[in-house]
């Protein structure tokens, strides 16, 4: 379903004009939907009905509280990977009990934080890890849960900076040690084994990467069971692409009914650490032309956007539609590259795009919704953009434009 549509000439986020949104909030601005945002989530819970399972949504991809609140509301658990992603879980009214902390450096202050949370899981990246956790819960008179991150080696055919389940990536052990680690595990009082995971990347528009990678898991669950560990959860981490332009992700029902599958009889509860593909499609980022420069080698249109408020194209190359929030009549589409002010060749939002543009225009970059302001920064003193949600008709502001004072909070020139 497409919550972002044109009704005539104008571009619609549910039953609000996008224009209107801009005219209260300016430019530029992310707008989320909260339906497409709930029914992402509900693609997975229905896909998932009749089996034990938890839907953690990934809050790096998108961490409004607005946003986590919308999707806690829906009965989601969270993946978080610091303990600031726990705090807004928790700020957002989200349960502690459903979520799984991942990451490869989590240091011990944020373990402990964790532990008095009594988060469902730790997913330990590495022995040294292990030893660290169960060293701070000790010391707090906890048990702490624990699942160990498998590096299944296999190829998820996406981006390599955005590859995490080969061997030479940095996330996870490989499956002989993670054998070692789970031995270890079940030795040490302080820890409670509880689960396996991984994940393997993120962007896959295929399901057979994720097959390949579950019977690797699948075979070392049944080694540990052969040992005497028995594991409740498997955690299948998330990855599931999206289309940004011509890709052909599977649809969440296919991949998870695959999984499903290739499970059979077996009992165990299915845990998805889904990112992209609850929120990518369910956002945009507004900008305004600035300026037209046709130059004798391309055409630059000027967008008040830039690569501090979405990275995705500059730092991945990553191709994001983008569309007039108001379709033109009359003059010819030409070739664009709409490139944003900071003072970086890399600072652009696309590359030739056939657009019918005047300055003044608005633009709309979609699949914004995911790793877009999550990503942003302040680069060249630019405050962040806002973030608006919009319920039907209904306008929300999920976050404020910051503020030029916002910038320079905590910063002190030297003493006179
Ligand atoms: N679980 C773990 C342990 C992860 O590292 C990630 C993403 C996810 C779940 C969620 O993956 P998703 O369903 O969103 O693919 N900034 C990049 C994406 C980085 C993903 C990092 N890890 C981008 O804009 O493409």
């Amino acid at each position: 379903m497409d919550c972002f549509s044109y009704r005539g000439a104008e571009l619609y986020a549910e039953d609000t004009p996008v224009e209107a949104i801009v005219e209260r909030f300016g430019t530029p601005c992310y707008i989320y939907s909260r339906k497409a945002l709930e029914t992402a989530l509900a693609e997975y819970q229905s896909a998932l009905a009749g089996c034990d399972h938890l839907v953690c949504y990934a809050v790096k991809a998108n961490s409004n509280l607005a946003v986590l609140d919308i999707l806690a509301r829906q009965g989601a658990g969270f993946d978080i990977v610091s303990r600031g992603e726990l705090e807004r879980v928790i700020a957002a009214g989200g349960d502690p009990a459903k979520v799984v902390f991942s990451g490869v450096g989590k240091r011990p202050e944020e373990m402990a934080f964790a532990l008095e949370q009594d988060i469902a899981c730790f997913n330990v990246e590495s022995a040294a890890e292990l030893e660290v956790l169960a060293a701070v819960a000790a010391e707090m008179g906890k048990v702490a849960p624990v699942s160990v991150r498998v590096n299944p080696d296999v190829d998820a055919k996406t981006h390599p900076y955005i590859s995490t389940g080969l061997k030479e990536n940095k996330f996870g052990v490989t499956v002989e040690e993670a054998r070692q680690v789970y031995r270890r595990a079940a030795q040490l009082d302080s820890i409670a084994v509880v689960g396996i995971d991984c994940h393997i990347g993120s962007q896959l528009t295929e399901i057979s990467p994720f097959i390949d990678a579950l019977r690797r898991l699948l075979a070392l669950v049944d080694e540990l069971a052969g040992d005497g560990i028995e594991l409740r959860h498997l955690d299948l981490g998330g990855g599931l692409g999206v289309r940004y332009a011509d890709e052909t992700p599977p649809a969440v029902a296919d991949y998870i009914a695959a999984i499903r599958r290739e499970l059979g009889e077996r009992q165990v509860k299915l845990v998805f650490e889904p990112g992209r593909s609850i929120a990518a499609n369910a956002g945009l980022l507004v900008t305004r032309v600035e300026y037209l420069k046709p130059t004798p080698a391309h055409n630059f249109a000027l967008v008040d956007a830039a690569m501090n408020d979405l990275l995705r194209p500059s730092l991945y190359q990553a191709w994001m539609d983008i569309q007039p929030v108001r379709h033109r009549d009359g003059s010819e589409d030409a070739s664009w590259d709409v490139v944003g002010p900071v003072c970086e060749t890399g600072d652009f939002l696309g590359k030739a795009r056939q657009l019918r543009l005047e300055a003044g225009d608005l633009l709309a970059v979609s699949g914004a919704g995911a790793y877009g302001f999550t990503m942003s920064s302040n680069y060249n003193s630019r405050p962040r953009a806002p973030e608006i949600i919009v319920d039907g008709a209904s306008i929300h502001c999920a976050r404020e434009r910051e503020t030029i004072a916002d910038l320079m909070r905590g910063e002190h020139r030297l003493p006179d």
